[in-house]
């Protein structure tokens, strides 16, 4: 078969090539790839950034944000072959450490979990993919293709959660919630969110085009510019943009007892403000930052369950390019109207 597969921390190394068939112990069920959507991590690992290959190999096939078709769910599964299913990016570390023991795989504590696509375990850019029934997530089916979005929505279902987590040291009723950067995850954030009755705001540096649409067409509230210039202090920033100068940004904006929740994996910027005068002001505040990464099974199950009761014109909005497998070069580059790109291996 044919896998999309790169040298990890060797930038250039991706290449479209032959590569064998997935094996048995990979997991007893044998799924078909339907599509793979591409995140910038899938772009950071490609630089030679980030990303780790199997132990003993040399290569990673990349892709975590799967959406396949069961070829033969095997003997353990209550799968059926035709079903619409996406695969769970990480697994628990085998010492386990505590959390990952009681399967919150997604905040374990000594760093050594897998996942699939970027950390030591193949991913989901093959023609076929293997994976362990108790990894799988089957999708409602007439989501179709929109079934790839399902990684990404976990993602802002944990980050959500952990902010309602939060909130709940204290009374609370926030009433105005603020996404920084309207690429995928801010527009998957904006959208779960607004499940949740709160006033969301998105912001991102385009002035026009499907970014504000689709904030808008969403109920939510659109602005440019800088985060310093809202006319409000927002209760809750969900910060998808992992830029230094935005982070600063939503620090200094946001309101008494309000929560940042940090989702964006960013390097660099420019501190501005002396640390203890921004620690003072989270004090005087009572201002929590919290980082959230990866989702567990909780979170899987939720996110299966909104994108499923989603606006399948909104959300179909959001894929904005389809490429084949030998084009992945252009999957990977970011072009100005992109928001979701996705690799496309067969049809739905
Ligand atoms: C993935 C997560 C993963 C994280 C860190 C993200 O792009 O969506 O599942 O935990 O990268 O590797």
């Amino acid at each position: 078969m044919k896998a999309i597969t790169v040298e990890p921390k060797k930038p250039g190394s991706a290449r479209y090539e032959d590569f064998p068939e997935p094996e048995v112990g990979e997991g007893s069920v044998l799924v078909e790839a339907v599509a793979v959507g591409v995140c910038g991590t899938d772009v950071e690992i490609v630089e030679g950034k980030y990303g780790w290959a199997p132990p003993g190999k040399k290569s990673l096939v990349l892709g975590h944000e799967s959406l396949g078709r069961v070829i033969d769910p095997g003997p353990n599964s209550s799968l059926k072959k035709g079903d619409l299913v996406v695969g769970i990016v990480r697994r628990p570390d085998p010492v386990p450490c505590p959390n990952c023991a009681v399967g919150e795989w997604d905040m374990c504590r000594n760093g050594q979990y897998t996942e699939r696509g970027i950390k030591e375990i193949h991913g989901f850019m093959s023609e076929r993919w293997r994976i362990e029934p108790e990894y799988v997530i089957k999708v409602d089916p007439s989501l179709g293709i929109l079934g790839v979005l399902l990684e990404p929505t976990t993602v802002v279902t944990k980050a959500l959660e952990q902010v309602v987590a939060v909130g709940q040291r204290a009374f609370w009723e926030p009433e105005t919630l603020l996404v920084t950067g309207a690429g995928p995850i801010g527009l998957l954030a904006a959208f779960v969110a607004s499940l949740r009755g709160i006033e969301v705001h998105v912001l991102d540096r385009v002035e026009t085009g499907l970014k504000p649409e689709l904030v808008r067409d969403l109920g939510a509230i659109y602005h440019s510019g800088s985060v310093l210039d809202l006319g409000f202090e927002p209760d809750v920033i969900i910060e998808c943009t992992g830029v230094g100068s935005v982070i600063a940004d939503a620090i200094q904006k946001i309101g008494a007892g309000g929560i940042i929740c940090l989702t964006g994996v960013g390097t660099g910027g420019v501190a501005s403000r002396a640390v203890a005068d921004v620690a003072a002001a989270a004090v005087l505040k009572n201002n929590v930052i919290v980082g959230s990464v990866n989702a567990n099974k909780r979170h899987w199950y939720k996110a299966a369950k909104a994108l499923a009761n989603a606006d399948r014109k909104w959300m179909g909005r959001l894929i904005t390019r389809r490429e084949k497998p030998e084009n992945f070069k252009q999957a990977l580059e970011r072009k100005p109207d992109d928001i979701k790109v996705i690799i496309q291996f067969s049809d739905i």
